[in-house]
This record gives structure tokens, sequence and C-alpha cells, in this order.
């Protein structure tokens, strides 16, 4: 008989050690009487203890969450009501209260990296432009496919979205017009070039001149050949009868006089014999 009730003793005391601990997580604060549940001394929540008003149990304070029996700071995707709850721990300034979910997610335009959220940048996730401008793409941030990139009109190179120029990859004439082709830049087979009519001649697009590259005769009219530019074989020259005397197409006066000349000598010289 007396053997039962120690034993009865002995499961009581076991129970309420796993019951609760007073002013440790989970335990009972009725009164609403946080000072109970934030001490060192009484519970395990220490000075980040608060009594839950609604389950009237020791919970961590707001921004904090019970893990691996401490009240830790929270960071992705830790409960919260507010954003501040999400902004004392890894998460810092960057991170964000989701009013969808109500987890700590990171603020729009930033991404999760390890535990910290990072503003986003070349090739992070992206479901609009706004998200990929908080970052080293800056105003040039573009979101595309998913991802972040530079807006068209500009190419990332290395660290930044830097101006299409001369022989950057394009799609239209437009996407060429940013950088140092200006108004002459064009979009030909994918790479940015000159206009028609005009050439590379760094650092700028320059009208077409004697022995610019040419597909057609107006490509090499726009410039000093102007009337008298013909294309031949690639090349800009000058039309039948005129060479390229510069800075401009002359007539072949020279070679001309010479047929004349020739031509004079020859009936002179018929005249003498017969
Ligand atoms: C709250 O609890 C603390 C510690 O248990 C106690 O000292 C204090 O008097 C209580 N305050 C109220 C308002 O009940
Ligand atoms: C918990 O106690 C600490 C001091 O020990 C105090 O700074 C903090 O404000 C208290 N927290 C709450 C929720 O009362
Ligand atoms: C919870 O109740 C306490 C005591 O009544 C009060 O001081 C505190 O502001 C309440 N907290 C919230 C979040 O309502
Ligand atoms: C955050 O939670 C979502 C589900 O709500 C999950 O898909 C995702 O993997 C979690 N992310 C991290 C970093 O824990
Ligand atoms: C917030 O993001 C910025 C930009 O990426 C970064 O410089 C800063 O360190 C971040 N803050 C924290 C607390 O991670
Ligand atoms: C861009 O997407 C974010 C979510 O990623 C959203 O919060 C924001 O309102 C969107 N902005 C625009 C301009 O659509
Ligand atoms: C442009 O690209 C072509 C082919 O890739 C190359 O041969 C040429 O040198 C490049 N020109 C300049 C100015 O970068
Ligand atoms: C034109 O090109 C040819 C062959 O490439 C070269 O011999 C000639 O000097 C060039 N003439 C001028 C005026 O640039």
């Amino acid at each position: 008989m007396e053997f039962k009730y120690w034993l009865l003793a002995v499961v009581v005391v076991v129970a309420m050690s796993y019951v609760s601990v007073e002013g440790a997580f989970g335990s009972e604060c009725p009164d609403g009487n946080t000072s109970l549940c934030n001490s060192s001394e009484s519970g395990n929540l220490g000075d980040k203890g608060a009594c839950d008003n609604t389950t009237k149990m020791c919970d961590c304070n707001d921004g904090y969450s019970w893990k691996g029996g401490i009240c830790k700071a929270n960071g992705y995707n830790d409960t919260c009501n507010t954003t501040p709850d999400c902004q004392l721990g890894s998460l810092g300034e960057n991170g964000t209260c989701s009013m969808d979910t109500k987890m700590c997610h990171c603020k729009d335009g930033f991404s999760l990296e390890v535990d910290m959220c990072r503003a986003n940048g070349y090739n992070d996730i992206c479901s609009n432009d706004t998200d990929c401008k908080s970052g080293n793409l800056g105003d040039k941030g573009a979101c595309s496919t998913l991802k972040c990139g530079c807006k068209a009109g500009y190419s990332w190179k290395a660290t930044e979205c830097k101006a299409n120029g001369y022989n950057d990859t394009c799609t239209a004439d437009t996407d060429c017009q940013s950088g140092n082709l200006g108004d002459m830049g064009a979009c030909s087979t994918g790479k940015c070039g000159c206009m028609k009519g005009h050439s590379w001649t760094a650092p700028m697009c320059k009208t077409n001149e004697y022995n610019d590259t040419c597909t057609a005769d107006t490509d090499c009219q726009s410039g000093n050949l102007g009337d008298m530019g013909t294309c031949s074989s690639g090349k800009c020259g000058c039309i039948k009868g005129h060479s390229w005397t510069a800075p401009m197409c002359k007539t072949n006066g020279v070679s001309g006089l010479t047929v004349s000349i020739t031509l004079m000598l020859g009936v002179l010289l018929s005249k003498r014999i017969f």
C-alpha cells in the first residue's frame, strides 16, 4: 500500500516537471503577466520572454521564435505579424513580414542568399522590372523570363549594365542607339552596327567614304563620294570614268587628255606617212 503511494508521488513529480516549469516556454501565464515569462531566473526564455495574450502561455517576444531551446531572432520563413518582427535577426533592414503568409521574407527587390537578404542583381530571380533595380543593375535593371538583366539597349559587362555599342548583341535597331552609335545605330544579324551608308570608325559611325564596305551604291553616296559613289566588290569607289583623288571623285581628265594626244599624234603621223 505504502509503496503504491510512493510510486504515485514519483509519477506526479516527474509528470509535473514535464508539464511546466514556471515561466518556461509553453507554461501558463494566466494573468497575462509577461514578467513571469521574462526572467532569466525562472524560465528558459531569458529576457526575450513574453506572455501570449491569446493563449495565455509563455512564448518568445515579438521578433523571436522558439528554436533549439532558446528564443532566437526571426530569420527567413519564421512567423511574424509586422515587418519589425523580421528585422532583429540575420535579415536585418532587408527583411519584411509577408502579409499573405505571415512569414518573414526578403523585401521586394531582394533575394535570400544563405541566410541574408541581398539586393537583386544580374541573374537573380524576379517577377517584374522593379524587382531588378535594387542592386548592381540599378535603374537599368529589367526582368526577362524571370531573371534580372539589363533593359533593352544595355548589356551586362562584368559589373554593370552598359549602353550597347558597336558589336553588342541586339534584336532591334533601338537596342543599338543608347550608346556610342547613337541615332546611327542599327541591328543587323543580331549585332549592333552602323545604319546603311555608314561605317564604324572608332569611336563613332561615320558616313561611308572611299574604300568603306558597302552592299549597294546608295551605301556610298551619303559621304564625300556623293552622287559619284558606287559600290563595287563590297567597297565604295567612284562611278565609271571617275577616280578617287582625295577628297573627291574626279573625272578621268588626265587619261582623257592622254587619249586625245595619242589620237592627235596618230593623225599627224598618218598625214606624214600617207
Ligand atoms: C507579475 O509576476 C511577477 C513575477 O511573478 C510578480 O512579481 C508581479 O507582482 C506580477 N505582476 C502582476 C501585475 O501581477
Ligand atoms: C524582459 O526583461 C528585459 C530586462 O530583463 C527588458 O529589457 C524587456 O523589455 C522585457 N521584455 C518584456 C516583453 O517585458
Ligand atoms: C497583453 O496583455 C498585457 C497585460 O494585459 C498588455 O500590457 C499588453 O499590451 C498585451 N499585449 C498585446 C500584444 O496585446
Ligand atoms: C520557406 O518556406 C517555403 C514554403 O512556405 C518553402 O518552399 C521554402 O523552401 C522555404 N525557404 C527556406 C529558405 O526555408
Ligand atoms: C541589405 O542589402 C544591402 C544590399 O544588398 C546590403 O548591402 C546590406 O548588407 C543588407 N543588409 C543586411 C542586414 O543583410
Ligand atoms: C513587382 O513584384 C513584386 C513582388 O515580387 C510586387 O510586390 C510589386 O508590387 C510588383 N510591382 C509592380 C510594379 O508590378
Ligand atoms: C566586332 O566583332 C567582329 C566579329 O566578332 C570582330 O572581328 C571585330 O574585331 C569586332 N570589332 C570591334 C570594334 O570590336
Ligand atoms: C583603298 O584600299 C586599297 C586596298 O585595300 C588600298 O590599297 C588603298 O590605299 C586604299 N585607298 C585609300 C585612299 O584609302
